[in-house]
């Protein structure tokens, strides 16, 4: 071919892949096809690809030149084949009981190829038309769930330009970012001659207020999007107040009331105070109750992180656990995780409908005064129809379905928490209250041994169990089959020693009763491994008292 030729063949080429429908059996169909008929298992038993490291697989990914030619795309659909979908993580998998990702209903799959059809741009109205509405409607009904007004209410506001119940984004962090900004904006509005945060920054602000800064208050189990939150907002981090926790993990309302003491001795002013209902790590909830307690007597706004726990509000029999949610300014709600839609989906939802205001902007070409755009008050410019995806979980499921999902969650998250209470060589370090819990491996004498051991022997003892927990995670997770997560806490019944445990996440119902069972059986088996041997024969010799008596356990 002529370099002509070959310049109108590519673009032919390209007209095609924008205008021709792809065939049903086009390799990248098949791709698909594969994944979606077998989404329950499309690796199989594995939850990862077991023969390739990530080293291995970041070869395939080294070339940082854009390709100069066009290529074909059943060449290209042979790549995601081989090298992505072979080698990502099956989040779906019943066994994969690690992660806050799971299983996805099979109708949010071809939905979520009408959404990508229709490449709606929820920015503003002339990109979106339905889909403004519709996410409105479901900003509405997750508002209802958390403050339950009446009819009148929404009547009045779903659909009113001037006001906005809540604002939709891409996940939980976005949606603190946003609730703390509207926080910071609504403190610190026009007054007077001062015209606003939003226009004179945060040195005029500070002036203004007449104070050294601005604080907000979270218990040490906050999530670290509150620190980036912190941070943009030109607050500093330093000003995340990082309040202790009770032996349940929520936070501590006497260590609370003594850091607000401690911050207006400092003259620092508390912007926010941010209760959680389901910590990352724990799955606990603040009280709730208390706490908007305590923030009505400061005067500063009140926001809930409900990324995970939200949901909790469908289920007649455990919504009491979130009591006082209500009472929130602002919560915190991710689709994509307790609504089961794809990555990519969260929400936060204000008490007042006029509180987005302070974060409203406008531009000449869109989003215009008295617009129903949606991007006036959104930090995301460009954002997808994902609302659609809630809106199909929402009318889908319905109240009763998420309502199932959460009992059974919440259930099989004790049935794990007794199974571990009942070996004599695991221990329960966090009880779940919702459907997260923590554990680890400890065999029976080592617990007894913990009992009366003193404060430098429990601190060796820890860090060899610590070094346990680590290689048996790594282990599973590499072995593929089965996936628990692993984080640091302080627990309080070791002092002030920060503990390496099992974090278990079950938000699957497909996991059962038998592949709970499986997880822990497969845990006691990697103990079994001479390198974890090793370090349980440190822990035998290095601490007199058992060295001989217990020889036979290792
Ligand atoms: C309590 C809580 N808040 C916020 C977030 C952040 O959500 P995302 O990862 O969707 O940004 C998470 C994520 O795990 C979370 O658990």
């Amino acid at each position: 071919m002529t370099p002509r030729e070959l310049a109108k063949a590519n673009l032919e080429n390209l007209y095609r892949i924008f205008t021709v429908p792809e065939a049903p059996d086009s390799t990248l169909g098949r791709v698909d096809q594969a994944i979606t008929d077998n989404v329950t298992g499309f690796l199989q038993e594995h939850i990862v690809a077991l023969e390739h490291s990530l080293e291995d697989i970041e070869e395939d990914f080294d070339d940082p030149c854009i390709p100069e030619e066009p290529t074909f795309v059943s060449e290209y659909s042979a790549f995601v084949k081989e090298k992505l979908v072979a080698q990502s993580v099956h989040t779906a998998a019943p066994g994969f009981i690690g992660h806050m990702t799971s299983a996805l209903p099979y109708f949010m799959l071809p939905l979520s190829r009408i959404m990508t059809a229709l490449n709606q741009n929820l920015v503003k109205v002339e990109t979106s038309k339905a889909f403004t509405p519709m996410e409105r409607q479901v900003l509405a009904m997750l508002h209802r769930l958390v403050y339950e007004q009446d009819d009148s209410f929404y009547r009045k506001y779903i659909h009113d330009s001037e006001h906005a119940l809540g604002a939709f984004c891409s996940g939980g962090t976005i949606a603190n970012v946003t609730a703390l900004w509207t926080a910071r904006n609504k403190l610190c509005g026009p007054d007077g001659e001062f015209r606003g945060i939003a226009r004179e920054g945060m040195g005029a602000a500070l002036r203004h207020l007449g104070c050294e800064g601005l604080a907000v208050l979270v218990s040490r189990r906050g999530h670290y999007s509150l620190g980036k939150a912190a941070d943009l907002l030109g607050l500093g981090r330093d000003n995340l107040v990082l309040v202790d926790t009770d032996d349940r993990n929520r936070i501590d309302l006497d260590a609370l009331q003594r850091k607000i003491d401690q911050l207006q001795g400092e003259k620092i002013r508390p912007l926010a105070l941010v209760g959680i209902a389901g910590t990352t790590e724990t799955g606990n909830v603040d009280p709730l109750e208390a706490l908007a307690d305590i923030a009505a007597e400061v005067g500063c706004h009140f926001h809930v992180d409900a990324a995970w726990g939200g949901p909790t509000l469908f289920s007649d029999k455990n919504r009491h656990l979130l009591q006082g949610i209500e009472r929130a300014d602002s919560v915190t709600l991710d689709a994509h995780k307790q609504l089961y839609v794809p990555m990519g989906a969260g929400m936060v939802v204000f008490k007042d409908p006029a509180a987005l205001a302070a974060i409203e902007h406008h531009a000449a070409y869109i989003l215009r005064h008295g617009s129903k755009d949606l991007g006036s008050h959104t930090l995301e410019g460009s954002r997808p129809g994902k609302s659609m995806l809630v809106h199909a979980g929402l009318s889908i499921i319905g109240r009763k379905g998420y309502e199932l999902l959460i009992d059974l969650g919440i259930a099989r998250a004790r049935q794990m928490a007794e199974k571990i209470k009942g070996h004599p060589d695991f221990e329960l370090i966090t009880e779940p209250e919702l459907n997260i819990l923590t554990y680890r491996y400890n065999p029976s004498w080592v617990q007894t041994a913990l009992e009366t051991a003193d404060a430098d022997q429990a601190e060796r003892i820890n860090r060899l169990l610590d070094q346990i927990t680590r290689l048996v995670q790594k282990v599973q997770r590499e072995t593929g089959k089965s996936f628990v997560s692993r984080t640091r806490l302080r627990v309080p019944r070791y002092g002030v020693t920060v503990l390496t445990v099992f974090r278990v996440v079950l938000a699957n119902p497909l996991t059962t009763d038998e592949i709970l069972d499986a997880v822990l059986q497969e845990q006691l088996a990697i103990v079994e491994r001479d390198e974890i041997r090793q370090l349980i024969q440190e822990l035998n010799e290095t601490f007199n008292p058992f060295h001989g008596k217990n020889g036979e356990c290792c």
